[in-house]
């Protein structure tokens, strides 16, 4: 195992997963510049490591996944300083990393918390969960994808009730609108989350992010041009060894031993 520190995250990587700590203890884990940046950097950094098939990204403590893009940070915010800086656009860069990134949500997931769950390929969340964007109670609106994701996970009409209403979703009721896509107690979340990434490990890695990338560009394109998308990343997996191996492997009634090539 391995550890790097940043200064508001922090980094591990054993058995497959590579996990991503939110560690601002003092803010319940919220999200300042630098926190986006850190994640963003640590993501493609875990994603070029060989011996990292799947990468957790989760909350320090049992309180809180993050409640939120930093307050403090946002509250002198000008609108000059925001359009310059370009306030939040880093991450448009999670979205090149290629293994599947699984959102571990451990407790308060409200605002930008919320929307950095949304940008995982996976949400799991522990019992004590809740997802909520209560961004217009400070006059502002969801910054970093919550308009555009939530809707396609849980539909208009709830995504609506959350963000205009302020209605918080619990771990049990953010299952049901599929939001999430398992609930565990507190203390099997990161078991859960790193049995996923050994799971995930035990499989060819290029078939997994081709199947992993067909998934999110059917939130890009339309259906027609996702399906011939599709059709043609499927043809193309008959180039791999991985497919022989897993097809001859299920013939010969044993284990496939994939070679991620
Ligand atoms: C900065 C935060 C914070 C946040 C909590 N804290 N959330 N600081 N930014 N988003 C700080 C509090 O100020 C407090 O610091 C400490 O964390 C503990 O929080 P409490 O409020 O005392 O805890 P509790 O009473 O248990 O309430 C928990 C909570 C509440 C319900 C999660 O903290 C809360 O409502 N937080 C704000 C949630 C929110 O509005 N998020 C959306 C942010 S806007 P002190 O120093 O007093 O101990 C957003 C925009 C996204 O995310 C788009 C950006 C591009």
């Amino acid at each position: 195992e391995t550890t790097i520190h940043y200064r508001t995250i922090n980094v591990t990587a054993a058995d497959a997963a590579g996990t991503i700590t939110i560690c601002r203890p003092k803010a319940l884990n919220a999200i300042n510049t630098l926190a986006m940046e850190e994640i963003v950097h640590a993501a493609h950094a875990l994603d070029k490591r060989p011996d990292v098939k799947a990468i957790v990204i989760t909350g320090d403590g049992t309180k809180a996944f993050a409640a939120g893009a930093d307050i403090m940070e946002m509250a002198g915010q000008t609108y000059d300083e925001a359009y310059h800086k370009r306030f939040m656009e880093g991450w448009t860069g999670l979205a090149a990393v290629r293994k599947p990134i699984i959102a571990a949500v451990n407790g308060y997931a409200l605002g930008g918390g919320c929307e950095v769950a949304m940008m995982a390929d996976i949400i799991i969340a522990s019992e004590n969960a809740m997802f909520g964007q209560p961004e217009v109670n400070l006059g502002v609106i969801p910054g970093m994808g919550g308009t555009q994701r939530l809707i396609r996970a849980i539909g208009k009409s709830k995504a609506m009730d959350v963000i205009l209403c302020g209605v918080r979703l619990t771990a049990a009721e953010a299952h049901t609108a599929g939001l999430v896509s398992r609930v565990v107690s507190l203390n099997q979340l990161m078991p859960e989350a790193r049995s996923m990434a050994r799971n995930i490990a035990s499989l060819s890695s290029i078939a997994i992010a081709k199947a992993k990338d067909c998934i999110n560009r059917a939130y890009e394109i339309p259906l027609s041009e996702g399906l011939r998308y599709e059709q043609r990343e499927f043809w193309s997996a008959f180039a791999l060894e991985d497919q022989y191996e897993g097809m001859q492997a299920f013939l010969e009634k044993r284990q496939a031993s994939f070679k991620d090539k």
